[in-house]
Parts: C-alpha cells; sequence; structure tokens
C-alpha cells in the first residue's frame, strides 16, 4: 500500500478510533508502538504521522517520547492531546501541570477554530470538542501559532503550516467533538495530500494476488468456523487458489445450538473442499478441571492446532503448504501487540510453536482489518448477507461464557437458554440494534420459589452490546418487554435456571464476553 498514515500510539484510550476514523477516510493506517525507530519510521514511509494521546506528561521522567528527527523527516505530523504536548514540548515549548481547574478541561467543550488553517477549513468557527486533559501548553514552539482556543484555554489547537505540524488538545476521533472525522479528513487531504485509495474493492485485488503469488502452487487448509472473518477468508481463498484449498471446520463441543449442522449446511452449498471434524470428547477432556479465563482459552487454541495438524496430515498437507486463520485486528491488538496490555488472548494467537513450524506459512491476511472493513469486503466478495452481517461467535464458544470448570451438563443448559435468547432477539426485530447478544452461564446459585416449592439453582446473565467495531461498545437498550420474554421463557423451559440477570455494563470498563 503506497499511500500510508502511521498513528504512533502514546497509551490512549481513543487509539483504535483514530485508526478507524482514518481508514473511513478511505486512508490506510496502522497503529504502531512510540518505540519505533527513526530507521523504522523512514522504512515504513508514511505520507503523514498522527501521535496518539496517552496518560502521561510530558515533563516527567520516563515520560514517552519520540526521536526529534522525526520532526525532520518532511512528513506533516498532527499531535493529539499527549501527542500535541509531546509535540510542543519536543519542539521547545513549555509544558506544565495546569495550576487552575480552569485550564484542565475534561469532557465537552466549547471551542473556537480558526477556519483559515488547513485542519479547519470549511469548518463552523466554533463547536463542541471532547477535552481530557491536565496539563497546559504555557509556551509553544517557535514557528507555531494558536488556531483554536477555548473559554479556559487559549491553545486548543496549535499550527506551524509551514511545516504541516499540528496539534489540537482535544480529541477529534471521539464522536462527541463536532466536526472531528472532517478535521482528520483534512488532515489526510488538504495537508498530506492523499488521494484516497484505501478501499475494499481495492484492498480485495491486491490481496487475492498477493496471496497467488506468496502460495504458488501450494496448498492451504483453512480454519474454518463459519462466522464472518474466516467465511471472508474463505471466499478470498477461494479466488486465489481455488480448490486447492481445504476448510476446517472443527466442532470442538462448545458450539451453540445447532451450530454444526447449520454450518455445514451453508458450506456444504459453496463449490468448496469442507471438513467436518467431530472433536468434542478430545476438547472437553482436556478443559475438565479448569476455571481460569486465561488457560480456558489457551488449552482451545493449542488444541485446535493439534487438530488441524492431524487433519493437514490426513489430507496430505505438507510442510511446503500454508496455514490459513481470520485474524482480525481486534484479536491482535487485544492479544497484547506491541506495549499494549494482554486483555484476553484470542484463540487465533494461541497456536503452539511446534504446530506453526509443520506449514511453510501462517496466512492471517485479514489481520489488520476492522470487523466492519470485514463484512464490507464480505459484501464485495458476494458472500450471502446472512453471513456477512452474522453477529461474532469467539473461537472458544461456549467454553468462555460459563464461567468456572466447563462440563457437558453446564453446556446442555447454556445452549438452550442461549437458543431462547437468540430466538426471542429475531422475533422482536431488535437485530438491529444487537450487534453481538448471548447468554453466560454464571457459577453463582441463588434462591428462588417455583410452584409452592423452593429452588437453588443457577444464575443467567443476558448479554448484548451495541458496535460497529466491537472494540469499544454500549450495553443495548432491548425493549423491557422483550427481556421480560426472555425471562419467563428461560425460567420455564430451561431446568436448572431460577434467576436471568441483565448486563448493563459497556466496553469500556467491561469487556463483551465475560472471559
Ligand atoms: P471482548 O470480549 O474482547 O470481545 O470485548 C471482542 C470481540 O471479540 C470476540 N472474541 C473472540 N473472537 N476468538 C475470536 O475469534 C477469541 O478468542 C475471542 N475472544 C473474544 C468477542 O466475541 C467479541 O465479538
Amino acid at each position: 500500500m503506497a499511500e500510508k498514515i502511521l498513528v504512533l500510539d502514546f497509551g490512549g484510550q481513543y487509539n483504535q478510533l483514530i485508526a478507524r476514523r482514518v481508514r473511513e477516510c478511505n486512508v490506510y493506517c496502522e497503529i504502531k508502538p512510540y518505540t519505533m525507530t527513526l530507521e523504522e519510521i523512514k522504512s515504513f514511509a508514511p505520507i503523514g504521522i498522527i501521535f496518539t494521546g496517552g496518560p502521561n506528561s510530558v515533563y516527567l521522567e520516563n515520560a514517552p517520547q519520540v526521536d526529534p528527527g522525526i520532526f525532520e523527516l518532511g512528513v506533516p505530523i498532527l499531535g493529539i492531546c499527549y501527542g500535541c504536548q509531546l509535540m510542543a514540548h519536543t519542539l521547545g515549548g513549555q509544558v506544565t501541570a495546569a495550576q487552575e481547574d480552569t485550564a484542565r478541561e475534561y469532557g465537552k467543550t466549547e471551542t473556537y477554530y480558526d477556519t483559515r488553517v488547513k485542519l479547519f477549513k470549511g469548518l463552523p468557527e466554533k463547536g463542541i470538542s471532547w477535552m481530557s486533559h491536565g496539563d497546559y501548553m504555557a509556551k509553544v514552539p517557535e514557528g507555531f501559532t494558536l488556531v483554536g482556543h477555548t473559554d479556559a484555554c487559549p491553545n486548543a489547537a496549535i499550527a506551524d503550516e509551514k511545516r504541516g505540524f499540528y496539534g489540537v488538545q482535544f480529541h477529534p476521533e471521539v464522536s462527541h467533538t463536532q466536526n472531528g472525522t472532517r478535521m482528520l479528513r483534512n488532515f489526510l487531504y488538504e495537508v498530506c495530500h492523499a488521494k484516497g485509495e484505501w478501499t475494499m474493492d481495492d484492498f480485495c485485488k491486491r490481496t487475492v494476488a498477493q496471496l497467488r503469488e506468496e502460495i504458488g502452487g501450494g496448498r492451504v487448509l483453512l480454519a474454518l468456523s463459519g462466522g464472518v472473518d474466516s467465511s471472508v477468508l474463505a471466499a478470498l481463498l477461494a479466488e486465489a487458489v481455488g480448490d486447492r484449498l481445504t476448510c476446517v471446520f472443527v466442532d470442538h463441543g462448545c458450539m451453540r445450538k445447532n451450530e454444526g449442522d447449520e454450518v455445514e449446511a451453508a458450506f456444504s452449498k459453496w463449490n468448496i473442499h469442507f471438513v467436518r471434524v467431530e472433536a468434542q470428547e478430545r476438547f472437553l477432556s482436556k478443559l475438565a478441571g479448569v476455571s481460569d479465563p486465561q488457560q480456558k482459552r489457551r488449552i482451545i487454541g493449542a488444541e485446535f492446532g493439534y487438530v488441524f495438524l492431524d487433519e493437514a496430515m490426513k489430507f496430505g498437507i505438507t510442510k511446503e503448504d500454508f496455514f490459513a486463520q481470520g485474524t482480525i485486528y481486534p484479536d491482535v491488538i487485544e492479544s497484547g501487540a506491541g506495549d499494549a496490555d494482554v486483555i484476553k488472548s484470542h484463540h487465533n494467537k494461541l497456536l503452539p510453536a511446534e504446530v506453526v513450524a509443520q506449514f511453510k506459512k501462517v496466512l492471517e491476511p485479514l489481520d489488520h482489518l476492522f470487523k466492519d472493513e470485514i463484512r464490507q469486503l464480505g459484501r464485495e466478495l458476494g458472500l450471502p448477507e446472512y453471513l456477512v452481517s452474522r453477529q461474532p461467535f469467539p473461537g472458544p464458544g461456549l467454553a468462555i461464557r460459563i464461567l468456572g470448570d466447563v462440563t457437558a451438563d453446564k453446556l446442555a443448559i447454556l445452549r438452550e437458554a442461549d437458543a431462547i435468547f437468540r430466538e426471542e432477539i429475531a422475533n422482536s426485530g431488535c437485530t438491529e440494534i444487537c450487534s453481538q447478544y448471548f447468554a453466560v452461564l454464571t457459577n453463582a446459585k441463588s434462591v428462588g420459589v417455583m410452584g409452592d416449592g423452593r429452588t437453588y439453582e443457577n444464575t443467567l446473565v443476558l448479554r448484548s452490546v451495541t458496535t460497529s467495531d466491537f472494540m469499544t461498545a454500549d450495553w443495548t437498550r432491548i425493549p423491557y418487554d422483550v427481556l421480560d420474554r426472555v425471562s419467563v421463557r428461560i425460567v420455564n423451559e430451561v431446568p436448572h435456571i431460577n434467576r436471568v440477570c441483565y448486563d448493563i455494563t459497556s466496553k469500556p470498563p467491561a469487556t463483551v464476553e465475560w472471559e
């Protein structure tokens, strides 16, 4: 990809959003740790650089810094919040802790823009911006002018238009900032002179060509779960290598009700080599007695690898051939890429090294795409809408929706309850607002009364989130009458559940899945 923006990550909470917004503007970008060296930056060859926000104060010892050489590359830079202060600090300005409460700003703030500068071209002169900073630029560096202010802060935005350097104290990537995407678009198109080459159609053509070249005459074994990501990858690989693709679907015993049959039915219609492996016993025996979430994930991730290896041998796939999986960008980030914290290890990042070594290469061509980009790509490839718009289902399946150890009995309870929830959501027409919805079996028991008798049974939690990228999410405002129907049906129809709760936590601070 010739046209790239580099997003240098200083640990801010909205960093994924910056990348999403840039890509929405049809410009490719990657998030890299701020520790990237100058040489690495040069060879990445970005047309522009964005410094993200971050939790630090630039004047403190050990605060993240950049090589000052970055300002000599002749590449435009946009600094956001910490990134803005870092640019000011490095180029000879002065940043201090805000002395007065007024210079410290959090939340929606009325902001005034100098619309003569490229960053704010075409914007209204006044608008709401989202602030979140406790530091203050006491002196801006030479060459910069003040191009934005609020009632409390004279330098909400600074610019050195000659060098193409811009800094904003607020967060243009957050939807609360009015015209924020337009500011980013201005940076990309007016300042960095982007052409807008990043489209799914283009990605599709380029990736198919690259895959053909890389795979040559080799064969590919694809880990196919039937979810959006691996289904889209199946279509992409089928386009690239045709019948040299073998798609292996593993039923690990933690699938939803009827899922195995549904996946088989859907893919049997395709003109691909589809294999279903019944590995329930294998996985459940390995999971027996294990309660720790990461440990469950590790066991499942590894076992998947060993099953795929067995299948590869069965089908004569050798070390000269390839293994492919539908890893996407959030899988990489949340599994702890670079300096980021490991939130949870997504199953496809847990393949044992000895499995990887049995293939020429592991192909993950979607590992830089966000969920909604994958859906767009699926449509581009002509996949049926029911596959493209399916709600995501995590590789480890119900094993990470049963808190505590996983048993066949618990799986049976959860499967029934989850099926009722999904059926009622589908009947209610709420699927538009429910991006992902499922049931979780807690290991809490509580007292209830049914008929005239006391019960002491399991507590079930319903979870539904509304999101497009699954990196951040809000809990879905499902109408009460729908929740009521689900609750009544579950308690009446599913033995061993006597209490149903609804999870009203967004992400962050929670995650979508409970484990
Ligand atoms: P969390 O729980 O991390 O989930 O907020 C974000 C999205 O990722 C899905 N997820 C996974 N998908 N393998 C997957 O393929 C995994 O190990 C995994 N863990 C979480 C989750 O269902 C949600 O859509």
